[in-house]
């Protein structure tokens, strides 16, 4: 379909988010894109803790993946970012390596990309609307493009969230399913439909 440069960069603490990006990631390749996953690094949150011996293992290997550098930004024609809602917001450690931008903003080099977001909380909505609007706060500044999926598939009205992707985890007890892979599928194909058409 393309060869379009896609960064996925997230932020997980017990592996949801995680497997959301890496699902994104498997499906962009899959599109043709080109792909970076990478993890914004993980240090430890007061109330954070994994919610099952599965998560904790996954989060434990999640260390040794690769970790998101400015270039990253800077190469991608379009950006995904992810990360689980924290009090209605993204989590402050995305936030730290967002704010690291400065030079790259300044620079005019995050703008004219394609971005959205996907989150994941713990209770149903729990703020993942939230999440990603502030997000886009963000993106405006950088003079991003935000692709957000709206209602464009019949499959949105079956995860109702036209914002972007949102799972919803419960205490670690409620895996990625169906619903959500579908979401995050045509959330990536959108993104990866509108960078190549930008680009070419
Ligand atoms: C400090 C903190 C704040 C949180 N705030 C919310 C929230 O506002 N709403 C919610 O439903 N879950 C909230 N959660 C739960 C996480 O969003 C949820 O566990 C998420 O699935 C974790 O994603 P991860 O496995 O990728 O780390 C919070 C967790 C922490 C540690």
């Amino acid at each position: 379909m393309s060869d379009v440069k896609l960064a996925i960069v997230y932020y997980s603490a017990t592996g949801t988010v995680r497997g959301m990006a890496e699902r994104l990631a498997a499906t962009g390749e899959s599109l043709g894109a080109e792909v970076r996953l990478r993890q914004v690094e993980r240090t430890p949150t007061g109330g954070e803790k994994a919610a099952t011996d599965e998560q904790a293992a996954e989060a434990e290997e999640a260390k040794g993946a690769a970790g998101v550098t400015a270039d990253d930004i800077v190469w991608a024609d379009a950006v995904l970012f992810g990360s689980p809602t924290r009090y209605g917001n993204i989590a402050g450690q995305l936030k730290v390596f967002i704010d690291s931008l400065g030079a790259q903003w300044g620079a005019g080099q995050l703008a004219d990309k394609v971005y959205a977001g996907f989150t994941s909380t713990s209770t149903l909505h729990g703020g993942q609307e939230s999440t990603l609007l502030a997000l886009y706060n963000t993106i405006y500044h950088f003079g991003g493009i935000i692709v957000p999926p709206g209602y464009t598939d019949p499959s949105k009205f079956v995860d109702g969230n036209p914002y972007g992707v949102g799972h919803v985890a419960g205490q670690g007890d409620r895996p990625l399913d169906g619903v959500t892979f579908t979401a995050l599928d045509h959330l990536v194909t959108r993104v990866v439909a509108t960078a190549k058409k930008l680009t070419a």
